[in-house]
């Protein structure tokens, strides 16, 4: 992630370099889908920030429930919850399947996962965990996916299998579509390297961070009853594509199983921090009789918890869900037009507002050119439209395109015609 990252000098003088540059557009104000920089530019953003604001940065609703939590309790003792915690939960359980009826409120998506896995652990007295490659679930140590190199042994017992990914098929099986034999070969190595003791799999619904990686249809069925023939526990990591990204309410409603565990962060709390696992009542009870332990300092906060229910008024009052498939329809359109005037797009896929534009220095290669990926990136920025390049190095250059749900059909216009222009301008 780090590579090819650039730091400002001056913001950057006494902070920590953590990866991914850092930009010297200082954001001093933001609305919807706008951001205002410290000399008062104006920047279309198309990635919700750090994909969290889908409902639009600032959005009157939440600020409304942080005065809420501000005139109750904004933080208690872990034994203690205001009203807004139950609340959530409850409205989540009568959003979900009876068997996702029990939810554990923390900070970070990371933190969600990590709970699952635990949990998973506990109820099925088993350690190993096993994610998609190229996977993300945040940087906590105890679950599979992305390598995390330099950082010494992964937690014994994570495992990973190749990713669905038939324009770069891992096993080079497939081209440009997957017949999911990816899945058996990687069940293949998991039982020739499992100890006997498999608890859970991970996975997104889309691999986001990974490049925009959309398993193709019956994938997660598949999946699912590989895990139940292990006695294996499937966690769905839903941090982007809960709560309209995709068009609906959850992504696992439109691939065909539900989950023993889902976990959602970003996208409940719209900017702010929060992290949830949720699980059916027959595993909280195990668990809970097994003795199950996870107290942090923000567990079931009254603020997050606030700003949660705020986010899911305003998914449902403003129609988002149907907003992100109107808008993601628009944005794909556009970008299959790009396509087809630009070679350096190879591939352009997705799912409602999480679009992925994959670019290449010759089409029939494939060579990724995360060079001028970069540099179209760049070109965006100085004409006021923020891109997120995900998947870059060796493997693939990725645009991640995902503006807020509620982004009008203007502004999807103006940042495709901002990318036409930075296109040109590097050709
Ligand atoms: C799918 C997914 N899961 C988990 C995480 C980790 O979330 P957090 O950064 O809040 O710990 C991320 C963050 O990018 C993510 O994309």
């Amino acid at each position: 992630m780090a590579e090819g990252a650039t730091y400002d000098p001056v913001v950057s003088k006494h902070l920590v370099r953590y990866g991914m540059g850092l930009s010297p557009h200082v954001i001093v104000k933001a609305r919807g889908a706008t951001l205002w920089d410290q000399h008062g530019r104006e920047i279309l953003d198309f990635t919700s920030g750090q994909m969290c604001a889908t409902i639009g940065h600032n959005h009157p609703r939440i600020v409304a429930a942080i005065e809420k939590a501000c005139e109750g309790a904004l933080h208690l003792y872990s034994g203690f919850v205001g009203p807004a915690v139950p609340a959530l939960a409850g409205r989540l359980a009568a959003m979900l399947p009876p068997s996702l009826s029990k939810s554990l409120f923390l900070s970070t998506g990371g933190e969600a996962n990590e709970a699952a896995a635990r949990m998973a652990r506990v109820t099925t007295g088993r350690y190993e965990i096993v994610g998609l490659n190229g996977g993300w679930h945040g940087v906590n140590g105890g679950i599979a996916g992305r390598h995390h190199v330099d950082y010494g042994p992964r937690k014994p017992g994570t495992m990973s299998i190749p990713a669905p990914h038939c324009y770069r098929c891992p096993i080079r099986h497939c081209r440009d579509a997957c017949d999911t034999t990816c899945l058996d070969v990687g069940f293949d190595m998991v039982d020739a390297q499992s100890s006997g003791s498999l608890a859970a799999f991970i996975a997104e619904p889309v691999l986001s961070s990974a490049g925009v990686i959309v398993p193709p249809p019956g994938y997660f069925p598949k999946l699912q009853a590989k895990c139940r023939e292990r006695g294996m526990l499937l966690i769905l990591d839903e941090a982007q594509t809960a709560f309209g990204r995709l068009g609906s309410n959850f992504a696992f409603e439109q691939i065909g199983v539900v989950p023993d565990f889902l976990t959602v962060s970003k996208t409940l709390g719209g900017g702010l921090a929060i992290g949830a696992t949720v699980t059916s009542e027959a595993i909280e009870q195990d668990c809970h009789e097994k003795g199950f332990v996870h107290v942090t300092s923000h567990v079931s906060d009254p603020l997050p918890a606030e700003v949660g229910l705020a986010v899911l008024d305003v998914l449902e009052e403003e129609g988002l869900n149907q907003r992100a498939a109107a808008m993601g329809e628009r944005l794909s359109r556009g970008l299959a037009t790009l396509k087809a005037r630009h070679e350096v797009i190879g591939d352009v896929r997705g799912h409602g507002l999480l679009q992925g534009v994959e670019l290449v220095k010759d089409r029939e290669t494939r060579a990724p050119d995360a060079e001028r990926g970069r540099a179209i990136t760049d070109a965006c920025m100085a004409r006021g439209l923020s891109m997120n390049i995900v998947a870059v190095g060796g493997m693939a250059a990725v645009w991640r395109i995902a503006p807020p749900l509620n982004v009008k059909p203007e502004e999807i216009d103006r940042g495709l015609e901002i990318l036409d222009d930075a296109i040109r301008s590097t050709g």
